[in-house]
């Protein structure tokens, strides 16, 4: 705290990111990245982009990033002017927080979820209220049949991994025709099944991805919302009162190319699912809840084993998985889907880890 902060910074809580070790040869299970890399396309585009002798950094990047957004709208069946482009889709959903879901009445959004939410409702004034998950740890619907500001929600949700139904999704856009709805998707890839084809039924619905996981971009920094296009105009506004150019030249060279690389998008999906479900049944033999999950990560709990602990013996071998402190969810662990042999050397190490306590 200084004397030279502007009113209100003290008061900020900001968002804690997974942490990204240095350290070699750690089996990473933390922050839900794709452990197969980028497409090989997506390489040469940087390549293609960068030029001979770089030279074409010296200029300004597209601030409308029109061919990313170009290839994002063929990709879902969309006009250019239903895509809006960010710094990641937390940059998406930054300017989502403030432009279009400040009003009056609190937004809503599960007691569990991602944890960046509150924080931006902390930072941009939005007021909201939680709506607690069932026991099962699913969204109901019903509980969000009300007054409201606006809704949010990851599907899958985070860190839980369930999914709800796109029928689900339907009853609660038609119930509420007077919020923008976003659904945050940046799992949506590994099983579940995206609401992008309601938009043109729900011009209150916002549908938010990213590239850094079934892309396997986390580290370009690639993320989108598509939506009605006065939903996007505002989020352009946004945008371009802030950072006109928050996409460099090499990031949206390679989201066109990771955008239009279907094959491989698909070939690396299904292995990260496949992966998830071994990983789901060795968990479960060992006596794990696994709660069922179409993301890239499972949520899991020991009945008779503490997470913080498992967590901390695991970090002892080189394995890092994520522990929230969060008391509904503290007795669980997320845990990433990695290549298989990460994923059976984690479910090794616990065995171990069990059967020695
Ligand atoms: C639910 C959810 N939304 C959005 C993001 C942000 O992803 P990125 O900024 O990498 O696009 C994450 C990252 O983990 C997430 O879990």
């Amino acid at each position: 705290m200084s004397q030279f902060w502007s009113a209100g910074v003290a008061d900020l809580t900001p968002y804690v990111p997974g942490e990204q070790p240095q350290m070699q040869r750690l089996i990473k299970l933390n922050t839900n990245e794709n452990p197969y890399g980028p497409s090989p396309r997506v390489v040469a585009a940087i390549r293609e982009a960068l030029g001979a002798d770089a030279d074409a950094l010296k200029l300004y990047p597209d601030p409308d990033a029109r061919r990313f957004k170009q290839a994002i709208a063929t990709r879902f069946g969309l006009d250019v002017a239903n895509v809006h482009v960010g710094n990641g889709s937390d940059e998406v959903l930054a300017n989502v927080f403030q432009g279009l879901l400040k009003h009056d009445k609190p937004i809503l959004y599960p007691d569990i979820t991602y944890s960046f939410y509150p924080v931006y409702c902390g930072l941009y004034g939005v007021a909201f209220e939680t709506v607690p998950l069932t026991d099962t740890f699913e969204i109901a619907v019903d509980d969000y049949l009300k007054p409201n500001g606006g809704i949010i929600f990851p599907n899958p949700n985070a860190p839980t991994g369930r999914v709800l139904a796109s029928g689900e999704i339907e009853r609660l856009l038609a119930g509420n025709p007077g919020s923008v709805v976003v659904i945050d998707e940046a799992y949506i890839d590994f099983g579940g099944e995206t609401a992008a084809g309601l938009i043109a039924k729900y011009p209150n619905l916002l549908v938010v991805q990213t590239l850094s996981k079934s892309r396997s971009l986390a580290g370009l920094r690639l993320g989108f919302a598509i939506g009605h296009k006065d939903l996007i105009e505002a989020l352009e506004r946004v945008k371009n009162s802030f950072n006109s150019y928050p996409l460099d030249r090499l990031a949206q060279a390679a989201g066109v190319a990771a955008i239009e690389d279907e094959a491989y998008f698909d070939e690396t999906r299904r292995a990260v699912i496949e992966s998830r479900e071994a990983l789901t049944s060795r968990l479960t033999a060992l006596g794990f809840e696994v709660l069922p999950s179409k993301a890239n990560f499972v949520f899991v709990r020991h009945p008779a084993h503490d997470a913080a602990q498992l967590a901390a013996a695991l970090r002892e071998r080189s394995i890092i998985v994520r522990h929230f402190k969060h008391a509904r969810i503290a007795q669980f662990l997320r845990v990433t889907v990695g290549t298989e042999a990460e994923c059976v050397a984690l479910s090794d190490a616990l065995s171990a880890l069990l059967g020695a306590t």
